[in-house]
């Protein structure tokens, strides 16, 4: 069902690869509450991803940019702006990678140079795009930034490897930046701390099928879905929220908060 709550707003969605991205959904959730929308991705999941599939549904361009180039965002936010006619009121940052997992290489042996590259990629790159924004003056006032997070930022889940500590590092910055970026210019960044989900990026991770089932079995409301996150998302774009900032808010049906559930203790008695 849809309330209209985005209408007249423009905003840009970061990391749609494919229909099962949190990103994707978040899309078609804010299209459907009457937001105009920019798509971007990096150009080689352009390449892989079925994006122009969700670009025709919705009606949107599509940008190529690297998160790690500042190049690729300053033409990403000329072109949106040029695109929308003025600045944005909204963007997604739904991106995460790690070349550490990718390749299988245990947490205490980590190569620093992919550490490096998934940090850039998966925490920098929200940074990068604030502070280009800000210069740019590409956020109009009372603009909304949501990147998306994993609860391994404050809890040990050792096979998230190395993408825990890009999540801390995450989760500083949109605190750190949404205080400059208040100050300068009532603009909200939060993030969302969301339930595993089967993605390209989840479901890279190790052992992620008992992860998931275990999450699952511990959230009193069980584990939030792509599509759920996406209806968060519209709710922290919206003037609903306008005074919610520097925040990570947790959106996984109440896992973050419970000790042991009674369905993990029947398993463990079996
Ligand atoms: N899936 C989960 O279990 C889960 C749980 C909590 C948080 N998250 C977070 O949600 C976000 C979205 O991930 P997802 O699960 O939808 O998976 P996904 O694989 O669909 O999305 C990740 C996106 O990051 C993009 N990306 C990677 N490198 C990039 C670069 N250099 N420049 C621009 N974009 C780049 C990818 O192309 C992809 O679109 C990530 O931040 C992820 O860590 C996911």
């Amino acid at each position: 069902m849809a309330y209209n709550l985005l209408k007249g707003k423009k905003g840009i969605i970061f990391g749609a690869l494919d229909e099962n991205s949190i990103a994707w959904k978040t899309a078609q959730a804010c299209h459907a509450e009457g937001a105009e929308l920019v798509l971007t991705n990096a150009p080689i999941a352009l390449r892989m991803g079925t994006i122009n599939k969700l670009a025709e549904e919705i009606n949107a361009p599509v940008i190529p940019a690297d998160v790690t180039i500042t190049e690729d965002i300053e033409n990403l936010l000329t072109k949106s702006m040029e695109h929308f006619g003025g600045g944005v009121d909204f963007i997604l940052h739904s991106i995460g990678m790690s070349i550490n997992v990718r390749k299988g290489i245990h947490y205490t042996e980590n190569n620093y140079e992919f550490t490096h590259k998934g940090l850039d990629i998966s925490a920098l790159s929200l940074h990068r795009v604030l502070a280009t924004a800000m210069k740019m003056d590409a956020i109009n006032e009372w603009g909304s930034v949501v990147a998306l997070t994993y609860i391994a930022a404050q809890r040990v889940f050792p096979d998230y490897n190395d993408m825990t500590d890009n999540k801390a590092y995450l989760e500083s910055i949109a605190r750190n930046f949404g205080y400059q970026y208040g100050v300068k210019k009532n603009v909200r960044v939060n993030t969302i701390s969301q339930s595993p989900t089967r993605t390209t990026a989840g479901s890279g991770v190790k052992g992620f099928d008992g992860f998931i089932s275990y999450a699952e079995k511990m959230s009193p409301l069980g584990n939030a879905t792509a599509q759920e996150c996406a209806n968060y998302c519209v709710s922290l774009f919206s003037d609903l929220t306008k005074m919610v900032t520097m925040q990570n808010l947790f959106h996984d049906g109440g896992f973050s908060f419970t000790g042991v559930s009674q369905a993990v203790i029947e398993q463990m008695e079996k």
